[in-house]
């Protein structure tokens, strides 16, 4: 699948946010090895720190489906330019990478920027 689609995919995600608190709407969706692709959108909750974001939520789809290889991640939010993933994000997509890496594409007005997990998180923690 073409980066541009995965990425409308991410943004039709992030339509469905649940993010009354921050008010910051993220979707993603999630490329895997073999092709298929998973989205997922931020909810959070009135206990503040039990908030998921967008790219766990598209992974545990990906997961549940029996997947594991994410080839490419898009990212999201209609509120800022660049929507880049947290650290914890970052740890979760490294742990699923391909031998080649994960892109991770985000929106930059209209040109999409594409960065590889391992220089987002150099030397991140792998068993
Ligand atoms: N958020 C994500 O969904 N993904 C990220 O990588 C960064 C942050 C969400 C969490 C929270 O609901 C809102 O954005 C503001 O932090």
């Amino acid at each position: 699948m073409e980066y541009e689609k995965l990425m409308e995919k991410a943004i039709e995600a992030s339509k469905n946010a649940y993010s009354p608190y921050s008010k910051f709407p993220v979707g993603a969706c999630v490329l895997c090895e073999n092709g298929k692709i998973y989205t997922g959108c931020n909810f959070e909750n009135s206990s503040y720190g039990l908030t998921i974001c967008a790219e766990r939520n598209a992974i545990g789809s990906m997961i549940t489906d029996g997947e594991r290889k994410i080839k490419a991640i898009a990212i999201y939010s209609p509120n800022m330019k660049n929507c880049m993933p947290c650290g914890a994000c970052r740890q979760v997509i490294k742990e699923f990478q391909t031998d080649e890496g994960v892109d991770v594409i985000t929106k930059f007005e209209n040109e999409l920027k594409i960065y590889k997990i391992n220089e987002l998180l150099p030397e991140g923690f792998i068993l």
